[in-house]
């Protein structure tokens, strides 16, 4: 399986802070937000993963990510999306990277307490989205299911919502994923949906939905992104990264260190 991580977009709900970095390289407590979706493919096995970002950060992904997983056999692309049309554009641009393979994407600026590795190395084919309870559903993109946990309708912010389960930003797929996400049409916001992707597995009968039961956190406003870390402080998510992660950031700190070192003498 192959993995994406979706880092571009504008991230305007957190203006004047994203207008110097990008909002995946904003920190949640000790490291920068990106490492949670990269954790979280990591600890599914997966050892390709393509980072979409946005072209005036590239620079400051690469000089973090660069280099820093190569020992550990994980290999990492970027690709720049010049304009952010949307999150099924990750998979138009990751087509030539995803080939035959299954994919699973990460939107960048969501934090998950559980670990998802397990069940993102059953998929086998169709669609596997990740589902929420929440209080408060008319807030989000909607996911009804069966008892089999079939997708039966998803609707994005309902007025009424036919359940209580939130849509999360975990997307797994097989290659059929891309012929359908090159074959969308923008939206009335003029941007092509996610939601439209699943759409379609779910008519083919073939929109799985799996429930998460621990903390869940899209770190894209002020409130949410001061909870994000606060949440990973008390909980101590922090220390349940898989240790490949935290000894990339180890060994990036102490070069770091090093330099530092080197500049004072
Ligand atoms: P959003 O939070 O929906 O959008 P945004 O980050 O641009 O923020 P705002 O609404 O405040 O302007 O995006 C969810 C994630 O997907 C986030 O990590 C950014 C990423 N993204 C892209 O990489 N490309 C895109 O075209 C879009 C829409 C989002």
């Amino acid at each position: 399986m192959k993995g994406i991580i979706l880092a571009g977009g504008t991230a305007t709900r957190l203006f004047p802070l994203t207008a110097t970095t990008s909002k995946q390289l904003l920190p949640i407590y000790d490291r920068q937000m990106i490492f949670y979706p990269l954790n979280v493919l990591i600890k599914a096995g997966i050892k390709n993963i393509l980072i979409i970002v946005a072209p005036e950060h590239s620079g400051q992904f690469i000089n973090l990510l660069g280099s820093i997983f190569e020992k550990a056999g994980i290999h990492l692309e970027f690709k720049v999306q010049k304009v952010p049309k949307g999150l099924a554009e990750a998979f138009v641009l990751g087509e030539s990277f995803i080939g035959d393979d299954n994919v699973a994407m990460a939107l960048g600026d969501n934090i998950f307490e559980d670990d998802l590795g397990e069940k993102i190395k059953r998929f086998e084919r169709g669609g596997l989205v990740f589902a929420k309870k929440v209080s408060d559903p008319e807030r989000f993109g909607v996911v009804e299911f069966d008892e089999n946990d079939n997708v039966i309708s998803i609707e994005e912010k309902p007025k009424k919502a036919k359940s209580n389960y939130a849509l999360t930003g975990i997307y797994v797929y097989d290659k059929r994923v891309i012929k359908i996400a090159k074959n969308l049409s923008p939206s009335c916001r003029g941007e092509v949906e996610i939601t439209d992707v699943n759409k379609r597995f779910m008519k083919m009968g073939e929109l799985k939905v799996e429930k998460i039961r621990g903390a869940w956190l899209d770190a894209g406003t002020y409130d949410s992104l001061l909870e994000a870390s606060n949440v990973v402080k008390k909980k101590e998510l922090y220390k349940k990264f898989d240790p490949i992660v935290d000894l990339a950031i180890m060994e990036f700190n102490s070069e770091l260190k090093k330099i530092a070192k080197k500049r004072l003498n």
